[in-house]
């Protein structure tokens, strides 16, 4: 057995593809232009980069056009976010909908749109982590400016109504906003539902390089969707994100994109079969689980373990597994989760929890050795 401890974080970030890095190595290495200069160079960078947006369009059924790329989903959730605030202010719309189960990289934005005059609902999720379609849709309003709803949860995995919220969200001036980041490539039709107006994702959720992302902002001919952009600069990616684009970055997210989808049922296949064995290796210390195992995605868990408080679980683990307790943020910035304690979980169980996620990539056999030390180092 190898020492090193085994990587069960993944939905903080995933490890990169090995193919995706020889395509971002090659990149950096041979495709020396930038993408909007005229020579040859910048020629062959543009057509890098356009393969990459069919690449990462046709994951969700978007158009090319559709695609704005930026540094993650941190950052598209903001553009999507703040881009509609002059749009809002004009026509009188200053309410938006979303749910206390976002991440922070929503829930800090609508913070401070709070600040700035706004009102906002926070939707709240249900006891199993999910946040109900009805609740959502009851509280649009006449003057709601948009609905901003997660596809997956990162604490607990569990898949949000995005279809159904899609499906009956019918004023036309209400925009739906999806962060995707947990999701991606990952369940791939309700992505694909046309009503999304806009959507984050992120490259490092999905084995490609960290430090970019893209947000799709819908191009209809009857629609537009009105947003502004946060920087202003040399007019790339339509003007809504200038900066000279991180052509072999684009290159790996556009490749790891590809791959997503082309092996989205080999890589559930693998995550199930790793569910399975971790789950039946920790019932002897009857964990206690967060959200609903029907509702999840096959490669993570969120669990308590009765009488073992999560940092002290993680420092037990120190070199056998590394997990986190809720999302990677809160690890940071020690608080207790804002997931669970909207779904109810009562303290003890709050205190207790961590998440374990794993992918495709991880090694099952690896983990089956390290499972007797796992149960030994967290017995009460
Ligand atoms: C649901 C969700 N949204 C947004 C983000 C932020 O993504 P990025 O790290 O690409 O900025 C994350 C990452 O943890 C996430 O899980």
């Amino acid at each position: 057995m190898s020492h090193m401890t085994l990587y069960l974080d993944c939905n903080a970030t995933t490890p990169i593809d090995p193919r995706v890095l020889a395509e971002v190595h090659r990149c950096f290495m041979e495709e020396i232009g930038n993408a909007g200069s005229p020579h040859e160079f910048g020629l062959r960078a543009r057509d890098i980069v356009h393969q990459a947006r069919d690449q990462i369009a046709k994951v969700i059924a978007a158009k090319r056009n559709e695609i704005i790329f930026t540094s993650g989903a941190t950052e598209s959730n903001n553009l999507a976010i703040f881009g509609l605030v002059e749009h809002g202010i004009t026509s009188g719309r200053k309410h938006i909908v979303s749910t206390r189960i976002e991440h922070k990289a929503v829930l800090e934005p609508l913070a401070e749109l709070r600040r700035r005059g706004f009102e906002v609902t926070l939707v709240p999720p249900e006891q199993n982590g999910r946040v109900a379609a009805d609740a959502v849709l009851d509280a649009v309003r006449s003057d709601t400016l948009l609905v901003s709803l997660m596809h997956v949860n990162n604490e607990t995995g569990v898949i949000q109504p995005v279809v159904q919220v899609a499906e009956r969200l019918v004023a036309p001036d209400v925009f739906l906003h999806v962060d995707a980041a947990q999701g991606f490539g990952k369940d791939l039709a309700p992505l694909r539902h046309s009503r999304i107006d806009l959507m984050s994702i992120s490259s490092h959720k999905i084995f490609g390089p960290v430090g970019v992302g893209a947000l799709m902002v819908r191009r209809r001919r009857d629609r537009a969707i009105p947003l502004t952009p946060l920087l202003y600069g040399g007019g790339q990616e339509l003007g809504l994100r200038p900066g000279t684009l991180p052509v072999a970055l684009i290159s790996g997210f556009g490749m790891a994109a590809q791959l997503s989808a082309a092996e989205v049922e080999s890589r559930r296949t693998a995550c199930l079969a790793i569910r399975g064995q971790l789950l039946a290796g920790l019932a002897p210390l009857h964990p206690v689980f967060h959200g609903a195992g029907d509702l999840t995605l096959p490669h993570v868990v969120c669990v308590s373990f009765p009488g073992v408080d999560a940092d002290d679980a993680i420092e037990r683990l120190t070199g056998v597994i590394a997990l986190s307790t809720g999302s990677a943020c809160t690890t940071v910035c020690a608080t207790a989760s804002h997931v669970l304690s909207a779904m109810g979980v009562p303290q003890p169980e709050l205190d207790g929890a961590v998440r374990i996620s794993w992918s495709h990539q991880t090694d099952v056999a690896e983990l089956a050795q390290r499972l007797p030390a796992i149960v030994e180092r967290l017995r009460p």
